[in-house]
C-alpha cells in the first residue's frame, strides 16, 4: 500500500483515449488514389490495414474541408463538406466504416477559432455593418484606416487586424488576414459551431482535434500593447489567449460530446506557457478538454536527460487526474528524426525519442512517417519544389509535410502522378516496405513499442514511477500497475556508454524479470547497476 502511494501519475487508463496512440495524418501527403498527386480520404482507407498492423488506436486527420488553402485547410470555407481534392462525404462515410471494422477511431480537425475569409459567414459579415452576421466576427473601428484598434501582432506576422475599406472597420485575426477570428461571444455563432460538432459526431467521428484552443476569446477591454511582440512570441499574450471565457465554451462542447456513445474525445492544441496553465485546460472538474497536447514537452529540441526528466515528471505528476499527451513531431513541428539527429546516429536517436514518448503513461501522438524515420526536407531542397495549382503557396512547414514513403518505387508509392510536394530523396532507404522486412528497422522498433502498449499490463495500465538513474546523462523511469506488474525504462541520450544504478523504486529494487526491448540489441541487465550503450534504450520487466 505504501508503495502504491509513492507512485507518480495518478489515474490509470479509464477510457479508450487514456492510453491511446493517435496517428496524425496530413491527408494531402498520405496516399493518393486517383493520380492527381494529392492524397485523399480513399487513400487513408486503403492504408487502414497498415495502420492496424502498426497498432494505432485512432487517427487524427488534419483539415480536409473545402478551403482556399491559404493555410492548407486551416482556412475553412465550409465545415460540413469534404474538399474536392480529398474526395466526398461518401468517401468519409466509407473511411469511418472501414476504420470501425478495424477498431480504429477517426478524429476530425475542428478549426473553431477562425474561418476562411471566403466562408459564407464572413462574406455576409463583411457585407455591411448591419448584416445579421456582422457580430459573428470581431470588428472594431480603431482610429480609422491607418490606426488599428490595438497594436497586437498576429502569430503569422504583421498586425492582428485588417482594415475593411467597404465597411470602414478592422477585423481581428490571430493568424492570417484570410483567417478572421469568429466571435464566440455571439450566441448564434456558438450554436452554428456546435451544429458542426454534432454533424461530424453524427457522421461517425470519435471526436476532434481542436485547433488553436487558447485563442477563442480576446480581452473584451482590448488593452493596447505598447510593445507588440514579434510574431514568434505573439501566441501567448494575456490579452489574446487563455482567457477565462474559454472554459465555458469547452465545457459546453464537452457536454455535447458526452451525450454521444463511445466517449468521443477532444484533443486540444492547447499551447501553454507553464504546466500549471496546462492543468487548467482539463477544466477544474475535468469536464473540458480530455487530452490537451503538451507543448512544453513537444518543444524539447535537444537530447538532454535532465530536460527530458523535468518535462516528463511535470506532465506525469503535475496534471492532477488529467491524462498527459506526448508528441514530438507534427505538421507544425520539424520532424524528430531531423531535430534530434546528429547527422550520424539519427536512426538510433529516432528509436530513443520513440521510446521517450511511447513508454509513457498517457496518450501518444505519432505523426505519419515518424515510424519509418522520415526527416524534414532540407530548406535548399524544398526551395526547388514547384509552386503551382496543387501547391499555391510555399509554407515554411512544407519540409515536414512531404509525401509518405511507402516503398522504393516511383514517388515512393504515394502517387502515380506528380506529387504536390516532392518526395524526400532518401525514400529508397526509409520506406514502409523495406523497413517491414528488417527486424532492426525504425518501423519494427515502433511496432514493437506499440505492441507493448497493448499486450503488456505495465505499459497498458501502469502508472509512472519517477526514478533516479544515478547518472545525470541518463533518464530512467518505471511503470507499475496497482497489481504490481512493472517495467523499467532507461534512455541514454548521450553519445557515450553510461553506467547506471537505479534507485527510488518504491519499496526497494525488486529485480528484473526479462528484457522486453533494447536498442541496440542487448542482454538483460543482471541487477540495478548496468551499462547502457550510446543513444541506447533498455526496457525490461521488473518483478
Ligand atoms: C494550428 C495548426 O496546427 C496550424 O497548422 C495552423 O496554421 C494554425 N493553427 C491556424 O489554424
Ligand atoms: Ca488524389
Amino acid at each position: 500500500m505504501l508503495a502504491a502511494l509513492c507512485l507518480g501519475g495518478s489515474a490509470a487508463a479509464q477510457h479508450w483515449y487514456d492510453n491511446a496512440v493517435i496517428y496524425e495524418i496530413y491527408p494531402r501527403s498520405f496516399q493518393d488514389t486517383n493520380g492527381d498527386g494529392i492524397g485523399d480520404l480513399n487513400g487513408i482507407t486503403e492504408r487502414l490495414d497498415y495502420l492496424k498492423q502498426l497498432g494505432v488506436d485512432a487517427i487524427w486527420i488534419t483539415p480536409f474541408y473545402p478551403s482556399p488553402n491559404k493555410d492548407f485547410g486551416y482556412d475553412v470555407s465550409n465545415y460540413v463538406d469534404v474538399a474536392k481534392d480529398y474526395g466526398t462525404l461518401a468517401d468519409w462515410d466509407k473511411l469511418v466504416a472501414e476504420a470501425k471494422k478495424r477498431n480504429i477511431r477517426v478524429l476530425v480537425d475542428f478549426v473553431l477559432n477562425h474561418t476562411s475569409d471566403q466562408h459564407p459567414w464572413f462574406l455576409e459579415s463583411r457585407s455591411s455593418r448591419t448584416n445579421p452576421k456582422r457580430d459573428w466576427y470581431v470588428w472594431r473601428s480603431g482610429g480609422g484606416p491607418t490606426e488599428p484598434p490595438t497594436h497586437w501582432t498576429s502569430i503569422f506576422g504583421g498586425y492582428a487586424w485588417t482594415w475593411d475599406a467597404k465597411t470602414q472597420q478592422w477585423y481581428y485575426h490571430i493568424f492570417l488576414p484570410q483567417q478572421p477570428d469568429v466571435n464566440w461571444r455571439n450566441p448564434e455563432l456558438r450554436k452554428a459551431m456546435y451544429d458542426v460538432v454534432r454533424f461530424w459526431l453524427d457522421r461517425g467521428a470519435s471526436g476532434f482535434r481542436l485547433d488553436a484552443t487558447p485563442y477563442l476569446f480576446e480581452d473584451s477591454k482590448y488593452p493596447d500593447d505598447p510593445h507588440p511582440p514579434p510574431a514568434s512570441r505573439a501566441g501567448l499574450m494575456p490579452y489574446n489567449s487563455g482567457r477565462p471565457e474559454n472554459h465555458e465554451v469547452l465545457r459546453e462542447m464537452r457536454a455535447i460530446l458526452d451525450g454521444y456513445e463511445g466517449n468521443p474525445v477532444m484533443l486540444g492544441e492547447s499551447v501553454t506557457a507553464t504546466i500549471a496553465d496546462l492543468r487548467k485546460v482539463y477544466g477544474e472538474n475535468y469536464d473540458e478538454i480530455q487530452l490537451p497536447m503538451d507543448f512544453l514537452f513537444a518543444d524539447l529540441k535537444t537530447l538532454d536527460a535532465a530536460k527530458f526528466k523535468k518535462q516528463v515528471d511535470a506532465a506525469q505528476l503535475d496534471l492532477g487526474k488529467g491524462t498527459p499527451v506526448f508528441f514530438l513531431s507534427s505538421h507544425d513541428h520539424p520532424r524528430q528524426w531531423s531535430v534530434f539527429g546528429d547527422g550520424v546516429h539519427n536512426d538510433e536517436i529516432a528509436k530513443l525519442t520513440a521510446a521517450l514518448t511511447l513508454a509513457q503513461r498517457g496518450t501518444v501522438l505519432l505523426y505519419y512517417g515518424e515510424e519509418i524515420g522520415m526527416g524534414t526536407m532540407p530548406r535548399a531542397e524544398l526551395k526547388k519544389a514547384p509552386i503551382g495549382e496543387k501547391r499555391p503557396v510555399a509554407d515554411i512547414r512544407d519540409g515536414e509535410r512531404t509525401p509518405m514513403q511507402w516503398d522504393a518505387g516511383g514517388n515512393a508509392g504515394f502517387s502515380t502522378g506528380a506529387p504536390w510536394l516532392p518526395v524526400e530523396t532518401d525514400y529508397r532507404k526509409y520506406n514502409v516496405a523495406s523497413e517491414k522486412r528488417r527486424a532492426d528497422s525504425i518501423y519494427s522498433w515502433y511496432a514493437g513499442l506499440l505492441k507493448l502498449r497493448h499486450d503488456n499490463a505495465a505499459f497498458r495500465e501502469g502508472e509512472y514511477v519517477p526514478l533516479d538513474a544515478g547518472n545525470a546523462n541518463v533518464f530512467a523511469f518505471g511503470r507499475r500497475t496497482v497489481a504490481g506488474e512493472a517495467a523499467l525504462i532507461v534512455l541514454n541520450p548521450s553519445g557515450e556508454e553510461q553506467k547506471v544504478r537505479i534507485t527510488g523504486w518504491p519499496g526497494g529494487w525488486p529485480g528484473f524479470s526479462k528484457l522486453l526491448e533494447a536498442s541496440p540489441a542487448a542482454k538483460a541487465p543482471g541487477g540495478s547497476g548496468f551499462s547502457v550503450a550510446p543513444f541506447g534504450v533498455v526496457i525490461a520487466g521488473v518483478r
